[in-house]
């Protein structure tokens, strides 16, 4: 006999689990599908995002900084430490706590919404009348048949394997491996100059590491505003001590029992053959389907190998949806909880929208990177006038005292109707900062709406306030 629900969602990362959330709060008898377990083998909701991804990431980042901090500012403020050391065993055990206490968040809220979670591998079966036939595989090997009037298929994604090298996650890591490394290694190598790559690499430089980052792409953080990411590559390489080297060809990798030989040609065209005592594999990732059954129901898949949605998150099977990292777009948390939402709105009848334009990216590096909207080569390229205001953070008291006093803020408007195209922030707490000009571009601001809205002083924002100002070339402090 099979259970029955409304929704059922497969998959309990951002994506999945915010859609069941939201799906039981508009009334639906929901239950929830996901795999991934804990150490101890019991459930770990919330996905690559919680389990290793976003929030161990941010964990180590910040452990790291704050011992970067102790070694090399303390100082400056007049505080003397005597010798710094690290316990790397305590840091990471700080992270698996900071994971337990938001994946255990998740199954609270579950029960508080009575979404009914199966913790195993959830498939097709077939198809009875307009309902869908699935199996949940436990975690404990029982089969659990379910009854589905509608699908969410939110199975996020997993690392891109280079051709020719097994990730071991001993010596050959993915972010998993990335997120654990016992002791800081003598030479890390990263393949792929990308979020991850930055992230990861300036956590176990911070903590010693001598890192290069080889990336295959001419150009460095191509996605990125130029300027920013010109910036963004001097302060990554003159302060944080990253080596990175981009237009490489990666060749043979040779895995030994203690270290890894990359032989690769550099961008002049000259052979090198590093030894690294870890290395990342960090070269984008790819859409989880295998597990899924898609075929049984004729569930369609794209080139890409995403299960194929429109703009609604529609897939090719009426009552099917799929959301986050398992279809197209860009692969952030936010974005897939977005989907969760509006995808949970839609079986209600309701009609939400979710706007691509206004995602934020940011790269938790120091300093941080974030942006929103257009960067100044797409506005080139698609022949839109623009102008824009710039704003040091050298300049603003807020970063001095801080002792971050790094990067700029740089806001583009359209040249005759003065509406935000984009912002792009390389400095402090650019993470936080964003969001301003997110709020900003969705409620169709002109700069001179920011330029004219008091910014509390002293504050990282009067940043942002000065970027405005300066599309109209009336900032006030530079
Ligand atoms: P996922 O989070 O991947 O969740 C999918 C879940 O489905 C997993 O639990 C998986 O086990 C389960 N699953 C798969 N197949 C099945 C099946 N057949 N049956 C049952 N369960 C299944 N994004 C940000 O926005 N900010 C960040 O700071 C950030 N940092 C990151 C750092 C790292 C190191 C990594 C790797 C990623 C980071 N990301 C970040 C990206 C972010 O983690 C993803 O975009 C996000 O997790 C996607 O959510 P999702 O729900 O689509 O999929
Ligand atoms: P990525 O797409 O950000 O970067 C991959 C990089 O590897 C690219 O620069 C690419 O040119 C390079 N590359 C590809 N093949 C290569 C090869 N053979 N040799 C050398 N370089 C190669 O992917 P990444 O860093 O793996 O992250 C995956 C996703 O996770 C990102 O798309 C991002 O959306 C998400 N993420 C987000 C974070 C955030 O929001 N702060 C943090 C970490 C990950």
């Amino acid at each position: 006999m099979s259970q029955q629900f409304d929704v059922v969602v497969i998959g309990g990362g951002p994506g999945g689990y915010v859609a069941a959330i939201r799906a039981a709060q508009l009334g639906f008898k929901t239950a929830c599908i996901d795999a991934t377990s804990s150490a101890d083998g019991k459930p770990s909701l919330g996905g690559t995002c919680l389990n290793v991804g976003c929030i161990p990431s941010k964990a180590l980042l910040q452990s790291s900084e704050n011992y970067h901090h102790a070694v090399h500012s303390f100082a400056d403020h007049g505080i003397s430490t005597g010798a710094v050391k690290m316990d790397v065993t305590q840091m990471l055990k700080r992270k698996e706590e900071i994971i337990a206490k938001n994946t255990g968040g998740i199954a609270f809220l579950f029960r508080k919404n009575k979404v009914t979670s199966f913790h195993g591998t959830g498939s097709f079966k077939g198809r009875n009348g307009d309902k869908y036939m699935l199996e949940a595989k436990l975690a404990d090997g029982k089969l659990e048949a379910i009854e589905a009037t509608h699908v969410i298929v939110a199975t996020g994604s997993s690392v891109r394997q280079l051709p020719g090298v097994t990730i071991d996650n001993k010596l050959v890591l993915d972010n998993e491996g990335a997120l654990a490394i016992p002791a800081v290694p003598k030479r890390l190598g990263v393949i792929g100059a990308g979020v991850i790559g930055l992230e990861m690499g300036s956590v176990w430089k911070r903590l010693g590491a001598d890192v290069t980052v080889l990336e295959a792409m001419p150009t460095f953080l191509g996605a990125a505003d130029e300027q920013v990411a010109r910036e963004a590559l001097k302060f990554l390489t003159k302060e944080t001590g990253l080596v990175i080297n981009t237009g490489v060809k990666i060749g043979e990798i040779k895995v030994s029992k203690k270290d890894v030989t990359v032989n690769y040609t550099d961008a002049a065209g000259a052979e090198h053959k590093a030894v690294y005592d870890k290395l990342i594999v960090s070269i984008g990732r790819v859409p989880n389907t295998a597990g899924l059954n898609a075929d049984t129901v004729g569930l369609k898949l794209n080139e890409r190998g995403q299960v194929e949605v429109n703009d609604d998150c529609q897939t090719s099977l009426p009552n099917v949806w799929a959301i986050g990292d398992v279809v197209r777009g860009p692969m952030l948390a936010h974005k897939a909880s977005e989907e969760g939402v509006a995808v949970a709105e839609r079986i209600a009848g309701q009609h939400p929208h979710v706007d691509f334009g206004t995602v934020p990216w940011v790269i938790y590096t120091s300093p941080e990177i974030a942006w929103v909207g257009k960067t100044e080569q797409q506005l080139k390229a698609e022949g839109v006038e623009y102008k824009k205001g710039q704003f040091l953070f050298s300049a603003n008291g807020r970063a001095l005292a801080l002792g971050e006093a790094k990067g700029f803020v740089k806001m583009l408007a359209d040249k005759k109707t003065d509406r935000i195209l984009g912002v792009h922030i390389v400095g402090p707490y650019a993470s936080e900062l964003i969001s301003e000009a997110v709020v900003a571009m969705e409620f169709s601001a002109s700069s001179e709406d920011i330029a004219r809205i008091v910014h509390a002083h002293p504050s990282l924002s009067e940043a942002l306030h000065e970027a405005a100002l300066g599309c109209d070339g009336r900032t006030l402090h530079s």
